[in-house]
């Protein structure tokens, strides 16, 4: 044991908890294969706090979560609590979480498994090999600018308001992790807005530069009108490398990719904060999918992309790069030999279950050791 790394897990509601009995194997496995020693602390968020608590989430797990290396959440909700007033609903945990930590970077990565190229939205040879990451701004934008609000005009005529704003430290921050994400990938970043019709477009593409100029000439920048983005997203996929842009043309980028690699239980996330003094990154990493009420507690949930999310805090919040290749590795050949959870089923593979689909990667694991 050479170093202790702390993970707080809050497993959250749903298939949350089954995909989350899944990384723990895998966590335990990386104990005993690695000379690495996890502190993981494991504590209740969405509904499973509200049962407990009353309450979404309590003020001693955000504090928790302030103080560990990372965060890693499996999904909230649930028709249970569906009819609770909007302040307690389940989402409130995550909505706090993220506010609280100031998680102003969401990584979305799309990847494309060579034995799901199939199940892409596009033609398989504009996806085979896709690695692109988008880098969503998330604290700051048209979701959150002011003014905002419904207007009643008179004479029967309302209006409607919500306000794109961006200061230059906001914008430098979410560049500075594109930028630093690109060293350690292609070396290549596509900045995306509307300069043609928003000043907060010019001002976002005049500092994405600026920050380029004077900390990372050696990356390649390009910008590209959102727009056109979306549509080179569904022609030419493997243009990119990675793709920087603003809260709301991030929110509907991310999801137009998510779709190019498959299905939604294969997709991991990460939202970075800021570096405090000890050098730490406020990181938290879960899966892009819901609590899937529809198939909960059947063993039935693709626990791919909680795994692929653990990884995601291997690679970014505990500096262990190989070993996040090592858990990509084992279920690149998983998919490879055909071994299938319900929602990647197709024709002549094998259907598991969830603590099947956790069997099979931990011995590509064994095998790749
Ligand atoms: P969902 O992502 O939970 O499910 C959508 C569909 O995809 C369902 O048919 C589900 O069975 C399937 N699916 C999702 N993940 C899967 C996996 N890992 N393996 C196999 N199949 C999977 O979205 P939905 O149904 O809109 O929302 C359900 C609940 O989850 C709601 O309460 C919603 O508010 C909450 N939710 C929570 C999120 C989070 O915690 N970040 C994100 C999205 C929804
Ligand atoms: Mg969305």
């Amino acid at each position: 044991m050479t170093s202790n790394k702390s993970l707080l897990i809050l497993p959250g509601d749903g298939i949350g908890p089954e995909a989350m009995a899944e990384v723990r194997r895998i966590v335990g496995w990386m104990e005993e294969n690695r000379a690495v020693a996890f502190d993981v602390d494991e504590d209740l968020v969405g509904g499973a706090s509200i049962d407990e608590h009353g309450i979404p989430i309590t003020d001693a797990v955000v504090e928790k979560a302030q103080n560990v290396d990372a965060v890693l959440l499996g999904a909230v909700g649930g028709p249970k609590w569906d009819d609770l007033d909007f302040s307690i609903k389940p989402e409130r945990g995550l909505l706090r979480l993220r506010k609280d930590l100031q998680l102003f970077a969401n990584l979305r990565p799309a990847v494309c498994f060579d034995a799901l190229v199939d199940a892409s939205s596009l033609k398989p040879e504009l996806v085979s090999g896709l690695d692109i990451m988008i880098v969503r701004e998330l604290t700051g934008g048209v979701y959150f600018g002011e003014p905002r609000g419904i207007e009643d005009l008179g004479n029967g005529v309302r209006r409607g308001i919500n306000t794109q704003v961006y200061t230059t430290p906001e914008i430098h921050r979410v560049a500075r992790v594109a930028f630093e994400l690109a060293k350690k990938r292609g070396n290549r970043v596509c900045s995306s807005e509307k300069a043609n019709v928003m000043e907060s477009g010019v001002l976002w593409r005049e500092e994405v530069t600026h920050i380029q100029q004077t900390e990372f000439p050696d990356v390649e920048l390009s910008h590209m009108y959102a727009d056109n983005a979306a549509m080179q997203l569904v022609r030419a996929p493997k243009q990119f490398d990675v793709i920087v842009t603003d809260n709301l043309f991030g929110d509907i980028l991310s999801d137009c990719a998510a779709m190019l690699t498959g299905s939604l239980g294969m997709l991991p996330s990460a939202s970075l904060g800021d570096v405090d003094e000890t050098g730490r990154r406020k990181a938290l990493y879960e899966p892009v999918h819901g609590s899937a009420p529809d198939i909960s507690g059947q063993n039935l949930a693709n626990p791919i992309a909680t795994i692929l999310s653990y990884a995601m805090a291997l690679r970014y919040s505990f500096d262990m790069g190989d070993e996040a290749d090592l858990v990509e590795g084992a279920v690149e050949k998983v998919l490879a030999s055909g071994v299938r959870t319900g929602d990647i089923m197709a024709t002549g593979m094998t259907q598991v279950s969830t603590t099947e689909m956790g069997d099979a990667i931990l011995k590509e694991l064994n095998k790749a050791n």
